[in-house]
């Protein structure tokens, strides 16, 4: 009974750690909110829906996006940019939630950057099979700042590499409330998400969601 207890405990208690050079994987930091941001989540993507945007090459990405904050990230043939409407309704992306910021904003103190203040949120949604290639995320430029990606609902593999495409990667799971920020030395290094193995999550279904926090400069 006792023993029950404490692993129950010790599973709950959050734990960092050091993926890279100024990149921290926190977990369960977002654990105690997860409900909250789901739920708003919900109601984001009822006024701005997921949509499966197109690469500058032409294919569809397997995650599905929507944004929240005064920017969105986009891609289309045109490119990859931010910009501060939807471009399927022309409206401005929804505000971003203050459980979002405070989040946000809680999980970069706690990795050593006390000063970020998102302005952007891109939501991603994998279902099973869906996944995200290497690749960096250079269109922010401002590198001052960290990334932060909140995981909730199914796991996911996680790659966190190097400067160079062809950098060994690390692997690390990513559950439910689990938070990761990266940022000065690793900034720009390259990560991606292992294609989303089949499952249920109690909180969110068949589906992972991904809230990635980023400042845009514009
Ligand atoms: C991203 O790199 O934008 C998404 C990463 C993730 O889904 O965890
Ligand atoms: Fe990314």
């Amino acid at each position: 009974m006792m023993d029950d207890l404490f692993s129950g405990l010790e599973a709950a208690a959050p734990k960092r750690v050091e993926m890279a050079d100024g990149a921290w994987l926190l977990r369960h930091h977002a654990l105690d909110v997860s409900s909250t941001l789901l739920h708003a989540v919900d109601q984001i993507s009822s006024a701005a829906p997921f949509r499966h945007m197109v690469t500058p090459g032409g294919f569809s990405m397997s995650v599905a996006m929507t944004n929240c904050g005064p920017f969105g990230w986009v891609t289309d043939r045109r490119g990859y940019r931010y910009q501060t409407t939807d471009p399927e309704s022309g409206k401005p992306w929804p505000a971003m939630p203050q459980s979002f910021q405070s989040l946000a904003e809680s999980a970069a103190r706690d990795a050593g950057y006390p000063d970020f203040i998102p302005n952007a949120c891109l939501i991603n949604r994998y279902e099973p099979g869906a996944k995200m290639s290497l690749h960096q995320d250079k269109d922010e430029k401002d590198f001052t700042n960290p990334i932060v990606s909140v995981s909730l609902g199914l796991p996911a593999t996680f790659q966190f590499g190097g400067m160079n495409r062809t950098d060994p990667v690390r692997k690390h799971v990513l559950s439910h409330g689990d938070v990761v920020v990266w940022g000065g030395p690793s900034r720009l290094f390259f990560h991606g998400i292992m294609p989303l193995k089949d499952g249920i999550h109690d909180a969110a279904g068949r589906a992972r969601i991904n809230l990635t926090f980023r400042h845009a400069a514009v």
